[in-house]
């Protein structure tokens, strides 16, 4: 029986949204919700490895789900859950971890940054792409988009199901391909770096209009004065610009900096009313969705519920193949 292409992504549910996440993260997904079957979730247990605080995990993962769904996540066309909604999960970790070469996970770059950054070194964050590659597995997905930073996981998933495959029969589990967005451009943040958490240099997708246009304003610039052409290699307000403009509104910021006689203040206060009028539409659904507090809980359950049935069928067959049945 043929199937369409099956999609699959996690998020880790780890604070705001900022223009990065949008364009390199959200905004991927939900241009691919077209493109095959796509299972999208929030991934709360992954989150768990590096931090300790239920509440905080709690409003996190809802405050991810109403942001996916308000930048275009359609429950219709995605299955949308949490990941701890399918402890099925843990069982196909368990078994693909019986697999897994130790030296594999050694080799991880990301549980090597992580506990240099103080991240305490569990066996849960030593052990979270195993966990991963049973995300993935689970679901018998073909695609799985992720940034870069993801990349070295998507081979661990890869070696071990080759390992599950040659040691249990092939067709145990389904091998899937990695989508890495090296095409996504690096949204810069305020500061000219890129944007990221870590750099505390992020501008919030939601978010109050004074205090995001306040922000806006602390964009570092030259001392160029207003009379005179501006530098537009490596300006950060035309690198914003260009990602909520049309190309027309683009090419006139372009000229403007170019010919001289605006000021910097005019130029990021049309940045920030194009960064605005950008999410008007979203934002106007994310007030929707918060004001029906019912809705997003619906959502992920029953995202939840067609998820588990997915995760049933391979599971059983994984379950047959290493003889548990
Ligand atoms: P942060 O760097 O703020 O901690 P994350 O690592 O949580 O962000 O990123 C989540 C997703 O958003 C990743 O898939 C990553 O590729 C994407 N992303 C984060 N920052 C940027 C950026 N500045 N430009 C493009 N994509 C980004
Ligand atoms: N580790 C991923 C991240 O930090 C999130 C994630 C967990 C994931 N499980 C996944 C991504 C499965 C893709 C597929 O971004």
């Amino acid at each position: 029986m043929l199937r369409r292409m099956r999609i699959l992504t996690g998020l880790q549910p780890s604070g705001k949204l900022h223009v990065g996440n949008y364009f390199g993260a959200m905004e991927p997904a939900v241009r691919l919700q077209e493109v095959g079957e796509a299972f999208y979730f929030i991934a709360d247990y992954h989150a768990m490895t590096s931090m300790r605080d239920p509440a905080a995990l709690r409003d996190n993962v809802l405050e991810l789900a109403v942001d996916f769904l308000a930048c275009g996540l359609d429950p219709e066309r995605a299955v949308f859950f949490r990941q701890s909604a399918v402890p099925e999960v843990n069982e196909l970790a368990w078994i693909l971890s019986t697999v897994c070469p130790v030296s594999l996970l050694e080799k991880c770059h990301s549980y090597k940054d992580k506990v240099a950054k103080g991240i305490a070194a569990t066996h849960g964050l030593f052990a979270y792409p195993v966990l991963m590659a049973a995300d993935i597995l689970l679901y018998d997905s073909n695609q799985v988009p992720v940034g870069k930073d993801q990349k070295q996981h998507l081979e661990v998933t890869r070696d071990i199901a080759v390992k599950l495959n040659e040691a249990f029969g092939e067709g145990t589990v389904v091998l899937p391909d990695p989508i890495i967005r090296e095409d996504t451009a690096v949204v810069i943040g305020l500061d000219g770096q890129k944007m990221s958490k870590s750099y505390h240099n992020t501008l919030p997708i939601f978010g109050e209009e004074k205090p995001l246009k306040k922000l806006l304003m602390k964009i570092v610039t030259d001392s160029t004065p207003v009379e005179a052409p501006k530098p537009t290699a490596d300006s950060t307000i035309l690198a914003l610009f260009k990602l909520f403009a049309s190309p027309a509104d683009y090419a006139v910021m372009v000229a403007d900096h170019e010919r001289g006689g605006v000021g910097y203040g005019d130029l990021k206060k049309r940045l920030a009313e194009a960064y605005w009028d950008f999410f008007a539409s979203m934002r106007a659904r994310r007030a929707e969705i918060t004001a029906d507090p019912g809705y997003v809980e619906a959502v992920l359950t029953q995202g939840a519920a067609r998820a588990r049935e997915e995760a049933a069928k391979v599971l059983d067959r994984v379950r047959r193949a290493v003889g548990l049945r």
